[in-house]
């Protein structure tokens, strides 16, 4: 059986292939990119291994023929078609630079360093800048953290890429997290701390307690207004323990788990309060979202891209 998560993601999927054309006809780099020609199996088998062994900063250890470069290009640009970013209108101007409104390759790509020169915006130093332009509040929290001063002191630290994987942009799930953190938190490399990696998994386990304990008094406080009962007080500890739930996606990227493990721990606290305070007994925990919600969700965005056709 498929997870419902997987539904959705392939509805989106679908949905995103069938409307980028249109989406994006007047950009260039999707244009041109999409219709470069891409790795057969073999060479896709090749260019795997030869990833493994690549480190950072050793510029074109990848053989930077045109014919290679040329089949990244598409095998990004795939990926990239899958992105929430692809969705969002985010292309790859955005973060590559370079003038989408040439056809021709040579002026298109005027201003388009590659990732190892240390002035381009995708060199792994410049990369919070380049995501942080738009995502103000990450980039926020990480110049906080302890992994901003590593990688401004041009230490072993990850950047933005490095937990969301180019050109798919993902949110890392807990089952890929481990392997990721492990490459530097562990015991053998002694570059950082060896704990942190199942400290965070933790972490996160507790925001998803969070969540289910903010679904739990928001089914109390509606079963509560359809009693007549007075649910403000609830409700306004419900909101605290919303915003908290809201706000800790950004926190995360401080990597100060102290700090967000005390941030769940008020939030969990607020919502089980509204829950008391709605006056209903408590209850056995409500079932998980059916299918009716995934195809409605499936429905929103095909509305939504609908919507964004000219
Ligand atoms: C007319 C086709 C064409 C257009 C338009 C085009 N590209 Fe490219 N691009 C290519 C080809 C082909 C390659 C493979 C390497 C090469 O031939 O230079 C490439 C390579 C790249 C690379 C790899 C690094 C490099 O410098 O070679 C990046 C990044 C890139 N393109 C981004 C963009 C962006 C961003 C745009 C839009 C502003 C764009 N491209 C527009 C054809 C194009
Ligand atoms: C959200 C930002 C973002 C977007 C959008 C994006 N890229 Fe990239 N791209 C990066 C980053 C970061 C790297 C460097 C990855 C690394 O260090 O391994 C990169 C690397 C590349 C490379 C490898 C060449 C190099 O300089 O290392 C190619 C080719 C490329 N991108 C093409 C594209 C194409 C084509 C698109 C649009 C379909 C696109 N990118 C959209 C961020 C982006
Ligand atoms: C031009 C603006 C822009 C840039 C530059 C940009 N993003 Fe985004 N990003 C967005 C938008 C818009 C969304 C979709 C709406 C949202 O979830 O905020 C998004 C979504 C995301 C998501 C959530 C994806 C998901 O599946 O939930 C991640 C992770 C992300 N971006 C990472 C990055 C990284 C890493 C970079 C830099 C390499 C970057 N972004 C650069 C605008 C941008
Ligand atoms: C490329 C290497 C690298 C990767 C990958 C990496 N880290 Fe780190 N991390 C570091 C370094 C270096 C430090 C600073 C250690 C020090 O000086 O105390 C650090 C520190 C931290 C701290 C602060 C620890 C403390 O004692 O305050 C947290 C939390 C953290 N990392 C979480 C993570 C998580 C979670 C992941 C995976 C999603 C991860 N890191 C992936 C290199 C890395
Ligand atoms: C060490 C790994 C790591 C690094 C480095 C990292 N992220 Fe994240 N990012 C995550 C994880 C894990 C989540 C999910 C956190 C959660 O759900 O609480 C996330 C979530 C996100 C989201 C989705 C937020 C939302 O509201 O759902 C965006 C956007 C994002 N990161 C952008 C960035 C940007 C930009 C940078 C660089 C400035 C960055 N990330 C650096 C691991 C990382």
């Amino acid at each position: 059986m498929f997870s419902k998560k997987t539904i959705i993601l392939a509805s989106l999927l679908l949905l995103s292939i069938a409307f980028l054309p249109r989406v994006y006809a007047d950009n260039s780099c999707i244009n041109c990119h999409k219709n470069l020609s891409a790795f057969n199996a073999t060479e896709q088998q090749f260019n795997k291994i030869r990833l493994e062994h690549l480190a950072r900063d050793v510029p074109c250890s990848l053989q930077c023929h045109v014919t290679v470069l040329n089949k990244f290009a598409v095998n990004n640009y795939d990926q990239w078609t899958t992105s929430k970013h692809a969705l969002a209108g985010v292309t790859c101007n955005n973060c590559h630079g370079g003038d989408p409104s040439s056809d021709i390759k040579e002026n298109a790509h005027i201003g388009i360093l590659r990732s190892s020169d240390p002035n381009s915006t995708v060199f792994y130093r410049n990369v919070p800048e380049t995501c942080g332009k738009c995502h103000t509040n990450e980039l926020k929290q990480f110049k906080d953290s302890l992994h901003y001063q590593k990688l401004e002191a041009n230490q072993q630290a990850p950047t933005c890429d490095t937990c969301h994987k180019p050109h798919v942009f993902q949110v890392l799930n807990i089952s890929e997290f481990h392997d990721v953190c492990s490459n530097c938190h562990n015991p053998e490399m002694k570059v950082a701390p060896p704990d942190v990696p199942d400290k965070a998994i933790t972490a996160l386990e507790n925001a998803e307690k969070l969540t289910n304990e903010i679904d739990i008094a928001n089914n109390y406080i509606a079963q509560a207004k359809l009693e007549g009962k007075n649910v403000s007080a609830a409700q306004m500890d419900l909101d605290n323990a919303m915003s908290i739930r809201d706000s800790l996606p950004v926190l995360w990227h401080r990597f100060d788990l102290a700090t967000f493990q005390n941030e769940i721990t008020d939030g969990i606290d607020s919502a089980q309060k509204a829950q008391q305070e709605s006056g209903i007994p408590p209850q056995p925990t409500p079932s998980a979202p059916g299918f009716d919600i995934a195809f409605s969700l499936a429905g929103i965005a095909a509305l939504y891209l609908l919507s964004r056709r000219k």
